[in-house]
């Protein structure tokens, strides 16, 4: 360990050196849109709570409820103490949602990408190496999974159904197990995956789709039902619209029965704990009627966009409520985060690796709970701050 130690504290010191190191900050929550650090209030920017719900009375009483009845924990694996009867309404509750036949609860959306995917492209049940389509930007939870399950990926450029198309064309006559893998709203831009598109190319060349829905489900979409429209399998989160924890993946009631009984996140993981669970399922209840807050908030990302780069600020191809404001170097968006944080705006600078070299960012998320006033603060102080030069952020 001695030696080793050594070498892990290199690997800070170097991190630190290039504005890369990450560090906790204590915070405490006090609602869905203040929170207090060091006796101070900041107004949070940062959640992926979008819908505001991790406060609701609803999700609080059915998980005070639940707890109560059931107890804090759920003792094991559910193939191994007895499936709680309270999966069967939750999946329930999520196939209807998503519009397919089955669902499977998972752990998290991390565990639910790591694990399923390395389940899903498993070459021994395949018979051969799948092929796997993924976007260059998907979240690191999917190339995890990839990597588990040893399959080299065949990325494209992000969100270019054109670059897909020829990917697709230059394996048009390899046999073997086709997959597309995307995100449908990325979670570092805010921006749209062409689904439709990627869906007509994956029915063309056979590929099944898979789709992460993590930052749509609840806060986009007919009734909150997300974006994945067109899509063989969905992965996704309770973690961020629906203000609990918890992942779920929704598919063809086959699908579900192999992960039941080949994905080794499912198999040997202790199953959700009754107080999230009744969390989940009155969040999944509320979310169909949240159209008021959905359009609130789809607004207020609207009205902060257009203002945003009024004042020359460059907020990519965002068009939901996430909102990056892209700054180039890590820096740059630590200074930018800096001055936010001075103005008593928690907005979180977003660096290398999470995003690629020369795009670091300040990630906003907007929220139900936030109100016009803050979108004006945050503009008042964005205003005051030096907008870094565009050319030299696009040579980093
Ligand atoms: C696209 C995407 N997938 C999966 C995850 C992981 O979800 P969870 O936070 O539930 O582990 C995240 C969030 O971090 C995400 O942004």
């Amino acid at each position: 360990m001695v030696g080793s130690e050594s070498r892990y504290r290199a690997f800070l010191d170097t991190l630190r050196q290039d504005h890369l190191r990450r560090d906790l900050t204590s915070v405490v929550v006090r609602d869905a849109r203040t929170l207090e650090a060091g006796g101070r209030s900041y107004v949070n920017l940062a959640s992926n709570d979008y819908l505001a719900l991790r406060f609701h009375a609803a999700l609080i009483e059915r998980a005070v409820e639940w707890a109560g009845r059931y107890g804090t924990g759920s003792g094991a694996s559910r193939l191994v103490t007895g499936n709680l009867d309270l999966f069967d309404g939750i999946e329930a509750k999520v196939a209807r949602l998503k519009n397919k036949p089955a669902a499977l609860v998972m752990a998290s959306g991390f565990q639910a990408n790591a694990a399923v995917l390395q389940a899903l492209f498993d070459r021994t049940v395949l018979g051969a190496e799948p092929l796997v389509f993924a976007d260059r930007l998907n979240h690191a939870s999917m190339h995890f999974g990839c990597k588990a399950a040893g399959v080299r990926q065949q990325r494209y450029r992000h969100g270019d159904a054109l670059h897909l198309a020829e990917l697709l064309t230059q394996f048009q006559g390899d046999s073997r197990p086709k997959f597309i893998l995307t995100e449908s709203v990325f979670s570092m831009d805010g921006d749209v995956a062409p689904l439709p598109e990627i869906a007509r190319l994956a029915r063309a060349h056979q590929a099944t789709l898979i789709v992460d829905d993590a930052h749509a489900t609840g806060i986009l979409g007919d009734g909150g039902a997300g974006l994945s429209d067109g899509a063989d399998i969905v992965i996704g989160t309770f973690s961020k619209a629906l203000g609990s924890f918890g992942a779920y993946v929704a598919s063809s009631i086959a699908l579900r029965d192999y992960l039941v009984n080949r994905c080794s996140g499912f198999i040997y993981s202790t199953a959700l704990p009754p107080p999230v669970l009744g969390a989940i399922d009155a969040a999944l209840d509320l979310v169909p009627g949240l159209d008021a807050e959905r359009s609130l908030v789809a607004g207020l990302a609207a009205d902060f966009r257009a203002a945003a780069k009024e004042r020359g600020y460059d907020t990519g191809a965002s068009a939901t409520q996430i909102v990056p404001l892209i700054v180039g170097t890590a820096e740059a968006a630590l200074k930018l985060g800096g001055e936010l944080r001075q103005a008593g705006l928690w907005a979180t600078p977003i660096r290398p690796p999470t995003v690629p070299q020369g795009t670091a960012r300040v990630r906003l998320a907007f929220t139900a709970a936030h109100a016009n006033a803050d979108i004006d603060r945050l503009l008042e102080v964005l205003g005051q701050a030096v907008v870094p030069e565009p050319d030299k952020a696009a040579s980093l």
